[in-house]
């Protein structure tokens, strides 16, 4: 049977923030959330979150999943207290109890299954994992004795020799959960925190063993900002190297961030400041970016958006989008289209060739194929209590500085005259305009005397 404890209830002082540490995100995705997904990789029977801090804000971030229950700790008194807690709380205390900080994100379920193989092994108490650090600062030295661990002593209660040490305790620990309910009660806070601290159940128990793991930032703690942008950086730097493995460019790599989720083809060059995230995919060939942001979007092969933003999206192929597009929710862009500069497009669909190429907002429409929309051109959607529809037949031409007072619906091959406030719903081939007509008052100037 395994269990698992996660540690999520302190505040995270060092953090400065109104939000509990375990909430922030690195990636798009919160410190706790990770380590439960880590956790539930695993297959375990149960998940406990030790929550304690704005324990309400904590467990409503966690989508609800039958194996996660949420453990209350009050007042926060240190990890050994958090154990306390929980051991109260459950009753059957048998099998593995894998404990986890909830501050060290980016652990992997192969390095904690590696953990769990070697305390079957040795049939140990306590079994935990541990890293040498070049800079060990902030975290509990780990001194061996043989194949034993003699003690865990924590930067504050290190005397100048223990300092030195620079094998630290990563916060993750497989128990013997029977053996460690024997224990847990004794732990006592005569330290220079006065807090119960977890680490101390090394010198309690008898068989301890530990598994060293190479310090490449999986098991980076987050106690400040500092830390936390350490761990973005580790994790993105991932995240790219997947990509340029997978045949994509990236001009300016450090300035841009890509989600976990997204998928990336080949030949897909990534311009500086460019931003893809959430569930994107980008198809093959393609140029995003410079200066370009992208969410929860469909991005077809070869083509081309630069300082441009893009939300919840269809582009097809061969689309070129920008300079200054903002392409908001639920658009569908058909291939060969061209979005240009400082054009909005909202809630619409443009058919195949499509062009929108200057100063437009189009909203709640549907635009035709090869049709052409002027410079200028404004689909004047809201009547201030709802939101109407324009649509636009196909090889129409729309002049500048039109005008659409929707509900609208144009025929096929229409023409708007430049200037135009349109309507009327017009037929198929016909020329809607509507402006007054030019007059030229001669000798207006009036000569100088
Ligand atoms: C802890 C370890 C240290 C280790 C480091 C690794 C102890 C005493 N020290 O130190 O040896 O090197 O992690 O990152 O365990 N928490 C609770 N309840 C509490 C206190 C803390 O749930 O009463 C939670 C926190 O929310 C956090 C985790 O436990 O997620 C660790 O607490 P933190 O205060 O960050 O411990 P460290 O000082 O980093
Ligand atoms: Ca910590």
């Amino acid at each position: 049977m395994l269990s698992v404890a996660i540690l999520a209830a302190g505040k995270g002082t060092r953090m400065a923030s109104s939000l509990p540490k375990v909430l922030h995100k690195i990636s798009g995705k919160s410190l706790l959330q990770r380590v439960i997904e880590s956790c539930l990789r695993l297959n375990p029977d149960q998940i406990y979150v030790i929550t304690g801090h704005k324990s309400k804000e904590v467990q409503e971030s966690i989508s609800e999943n039958k194996r996660i229950n949420f453990i209350i700790q009050e007042p926060q008194s240190g990890t050994g207290h958090a154990i306390q807690v929980l051991s109260k709380e459950v009753e059957k205390k048998e099998g593995k109890l894998l404990v986890l900080n909830g501050d060290v994100p980016l652990i992997k379920t192969e390095t904690l299954n590696k953990l769990l193989n070697l305390h079957e092994l040795k049939n140990a108490d306590i079994s935990l994992i541990t890293t040498k650090k070049k800079n060990p600062h902030g975290y509990g030295r780990v001194f061996l004795k043989g194949d034993f661990i003699e003690k865990i002593v924590e930067e504050k209660d290190c005397n100048n020799q223990e300092r030195q040490n620079s094998l630290v305790n990563a916060g993750i620990y497989c128990f013997n959960w029977e053996n460690l309910s024997k224990i847990i009660g004794s732990l006592q806070s005569n330290n220079s925190q006065k807090e119960i601290y977890l680490t101390d159940t090394v010198s309690l128990l008898k068989n301890s063993s530990s598994l060293e793991v190479e310090d490449n930032g999986e098991l980076q703690g987050i106690n400040n900002r500092i830390q936390l942008s350490k761990c973005e950086e580790i994790i993105q730097n991932l995240i790219k190297e997947k990509h340029m493995l997978n045949g994509v460019t990236f001009i300016n790599k450090a300035s841009c961030s890509i989600s976990e989720e997204a998928e990336i083809g080949k030949d897909v060059t990534v311009e500086a400041n460019t931003h893809i995230r959430g569930s994107t995919k980008i198809f093959n060939d393609c140029i995003m970016g410079p200066n370009t942001f992208i969410e929860n979007s469909h991005v077809g092969s070869h083509c081309e958006i630069s300082n441009s933003t893009v939300y919840d999206s269809q582009i097809m192929d061969y689309v070129k989008i920008g300079p200054y597009s903002h392409i908001r929710p639920n658009s569908k862009i058909l291939s060969y289209s061209k979005i240009g500069n400082f054009v909005e497009i909202k809630n619409s669909q443009l058919e195949e060739e499509s062009k929108v190429n200057h100063l437009s907002y189009i909203g709640d429409s549907i635009i035709g194929r090869s049709t052409n929309i002027g410079a200028g051109t404004i689909t004047a959607n809201f009547d201030g209590k709802k939101k109407h529809q324009t649509k636009i037949g196909k090889n129409s031409s729309i002049g500048a500085n039109t005008v659409f007072v929707a509900p609208i619906n144009l025929g096929e091959s229409v023409t708007t005259g430049a200037g135009s406030v349109i309507t009327k719903d017009s037929k198929d081939n016909s020329l809607a305009i509507s402006r007054s007509k030019q007059v030229n008052i001669e000798n207006w100037k009036k000569k100088k005397s």
